[in-house]
């Protein structure tokens, strides 16, 4: 046989090849079609807007390589036909309308046939564990809903934007009673009474809940959701319009005892004071996140979460004015398996020379703003490249400085970290993973030696933001380095 027909070394090669090159070597000859097909139509994505050149896919070729596809999606103005396809090993599908590249889409008989065949899509294929619907204007019908409650195997449902018809409350909640993990964006919810009293189910394998926005019911409504998540794990919370009904909702759900798994927490304002987001942390027997974004989060919370330090792997505490340098040099002394931690500002004089924050095998993301003002000499910026330089698992480094919506302010002159050669960036060598750099509001004096040295030694960089400097013209030479270097580069294989 010819070396060139080895499936071992086919396995070789396709491994640096793109999508667009494994399709050309699928129409080599029928060795590498065979080989190379399964690959090319892995992931299929059925799609005709006017704006993305994409030439629709012929329905012929759909029913030959089916049995390939194992995530298909559906987008923009796609005829009715491109929807019955014989897919049988499908594990993800996704829906997205065409209504944000100016088509209308369907013509009003043919969303019926659509979900019809949507939902034989749904019932052929036993490996189906996600589906995906967003900005549809055109409303599932009961059939499909029936489909996926009839599905055991559905384990991810995520819509945004999808309308669900009074008449089709009971089944479309029995298709989101089976899965794990439940996101509703943005989507209207008909109900008439504004009570759930038309959700006959329990969410029993519900590990996550993500809302975000819905339009209908209202926020204290989808609150009551929580009632019926016995399993629930992590919570994510937009609600909109929050009126205190909302948050006095939340609080005696939590209080009653009714989620003994609740681990992760993702809440932002709703004027939650200080007590209430004690009683928050109160209510969780384990913290691995804790995200209570605008909030009054404050003293009595940090100590309902100290019996949590040695757990605890995501923090937000973006824009808690009652949050002081001091709590967050606390916490990063205390937490060693923090992976995420996002605040405000840490000043000089909780860095001290030759510290080393247990976490920093695990740091992935860091949003800090360091508050140099009152340091006394340069060095303190060579201090705090020393400490950063331990993060070598960092992924993403926010040192923006920021001002709070109440406008509160840090006093003095601003004075931060300088991203400059001469004052230690090439400690930072060791940022092997760095992946993007942000220093929004904080003046640069950078020259092309420093953003030629980032590029070097940083060669996971994708994203650099921020000013370099305040000469307009040097800037721009910068800002093009980063354009026409940067972009090519990827990030390196993780370790988890
Ligand atoms: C927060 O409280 C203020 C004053 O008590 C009130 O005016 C405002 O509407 C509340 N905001 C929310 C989102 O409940
Ligand atoms: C960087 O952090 C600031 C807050 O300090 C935040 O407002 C901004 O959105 C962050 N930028 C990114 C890209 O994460
Ligand atoms: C500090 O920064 C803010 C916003 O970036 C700016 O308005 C203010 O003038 C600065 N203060 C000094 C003293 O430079």
């Amino acid at each position: 046989m010819h070396p060139l027909l080895l499936p071992e070394l086919l396995g070789l090669i396709s491994g640096y090849l793109a999508h667009k090159e494994q399709q050309r070597c699928s129409q080599v000859c029928w060795t590498w079609n065979s080989y190379f097909s399964p690959l090319v139509w892995k992931a299929c994505t059925v799609d005709y807007g006017c704006h993305t050149k994409h030439k629709l896919i012929p329905v012929s070729a759909l029913h030959t390589y089916a049995p390939h596809i194992r995530v298909l999606s559906f987008q923009g103005f796609v005829s009715a036909d491109h929807f019955a396809i014989p897919c049988t090993r499908l594990e993800h599908l996704k829906i997205v309308d065409g209504s944000r590249v100016d088509f209308k889409g369907f013509s009003t008989e043919q969303p019926r046939e659509i979900w019809a065949s949507l939902a034989r899509l749904v019932s052929s294929n036993p490996d189906l564990t996600t589906v995906e619907i967003a900005e549809i204007d055109w409303i599932p019908t009961d059939v499909f809903w029936k489909a996926v409650a009839d599905h055991p195997g559905i384990r991810k449902l995520s819509l945004d934007q999808v309308r669900v018809e009074f008449g089709h409350l009971k089944i479309f909640w029995q298709a989101c009673s089976g899965v794990e993990v439940l996101t509703l964006q943005r989507c209207r919810i008909s109900n008439h009474d504004d009570t759930l009293d038309t959700m006959p189910v329990m969410f029993r394998r519900l590990q996550e809940l993500n809302v975000e926005n819905l339009l209908q019911p209202l926020p204290h409504v989808q609150i009551e959701l929580l009632r019926l998540c016995p399993q629930l794990s992590s919570f994510y919370w937009r609600g909109g319009a929050v009126h205190g009904l909302a948050r006095d909702n939340l609080l005696s759900i939590l209080g009653s005892g009714r989620l003994p798994n609740l681990d992760s927490m993702d809440i932002m304002g709703m004027n939650l004071t200080d007590l209430d987001t004690e009683h928050i942390i109160h209510c969780m027997s384990r913290v691995r996140k804790l995200a209570v974004y605008q909030t009054n989060f404050g003293p009595s919370s940090i100590r309902s979460l100290e019996p949590h330090f040695k757990s605890i792997e995501e923090l937000n505490l973006l824009q808690c004015p009652q949050v002081t340098s001091a709590n967050v040099a606390l916490l990063l002394r205390s937490c060693p398996l923090l992976r995420v931690l996002k605040a405000e500002a840490i000043s000089s004089d909780e860095i001290k020379d030759g510290d080393v924050w247990p976490c920093h095998e695990h740091l992935r993301t860091l949003v800090l703003y360091f508050d140099l003002t009152l340091a006394d000499r340069l060095g303190e910026c060579h201090i705090v490249f020393a400490l950063l330089s331990k993060l070598k698992n960092l992924r993403r480094l926010n040192i923006s400085r920021y001002l709070t919506p109440h406008g509160r302010r840090f006093l003095g002159d601003n004075k931060s970290v300088q991203l400059r050669l001469d004052h230690g960036l090439g400690l930072l060598e060791s940022l092997r993973h760095l992946e993007a750099l942000y220093f929004d509001g904080i003046i640069q004096d950078m020259t092309m030696a420093e953003a030629q040295w980032m590029e070097e030694h940083w060669k996971a960089l994708r994203t650099v933001r921020g000013v370099f400097t305040n000469s307009a013209m040097l800037n721009r030479e910068i800002t093009t380095f980063f354009k026409n270097t940067i972009s090519g580069h990827i990030p390196l294989p993780s370790s988890h």
